[in-house]
């Protein structure tokens, strides 16, 4: 496993500010009329989300094996496909960090075929959503 951090982070996070999709992006399942409420057209043709809503939004890095309580509470948290990376005491880990980052019944998504592992029992799997766990 290669550490952690990557430097592909930085230029990842740095496209996701930029906020522009493709126009076959943009259209994967957005109703046209929110795309064009939300988004300006390109001359290229692809997509740029509307500074207001870009503004709205704060990008960090962060190694989820560090503390992360510093980042405050989220309502929910989306981790698809990450915890692939890590062996089930690292999995047990980071679930404890995100129960501390979750209000009670703060949802916890992760990838679709990954299981949680949660020695301590704090979530419970969201019914009729795989991948999502709810924190109790
Ligand atoms: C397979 S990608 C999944 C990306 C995205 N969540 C998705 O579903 O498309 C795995 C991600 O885990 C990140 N990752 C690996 N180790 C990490 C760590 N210790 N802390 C935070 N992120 C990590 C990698 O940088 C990579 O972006």
């Amino acid at each position: 496993m290669a550490s952690w951090p990557l430097t592909w982070p930085k230029k990842v996070v740095d496209k996701a500010k930029l906020g522009i999709y493709s126009q076959f992006e943009a259209q994967r399942g957005l109703p046209i009329t929110m795309l064009v409420k939300y988004f300006n057209s390109l001359p290229d043709t692809s997509w740029q989300l509307k500074e207001n809503i870009r503004n709205m939004v704060q990008f960090k890095t962060w190694n989820l094996l560090e503390d992360y309580t510093a980042l405050g509470k989220f309502d929910i948290v989306f981790c698809r496909n990450v915890l692939i990376y890590f062996d089930d005491a690292a999995k047990a880990q980071i679930t404890e960090k995100m129960a501390k980052i979750l209000p009670p019944h703060g949802v916890l998504i992760l990838g679709y075929t990954e299981t949680l592992v949660d020695p301590k029992g704090q979530f419970v799997g969201v019914d009729d959503f795989r991948g999502a766990y709810r924190l109790k």
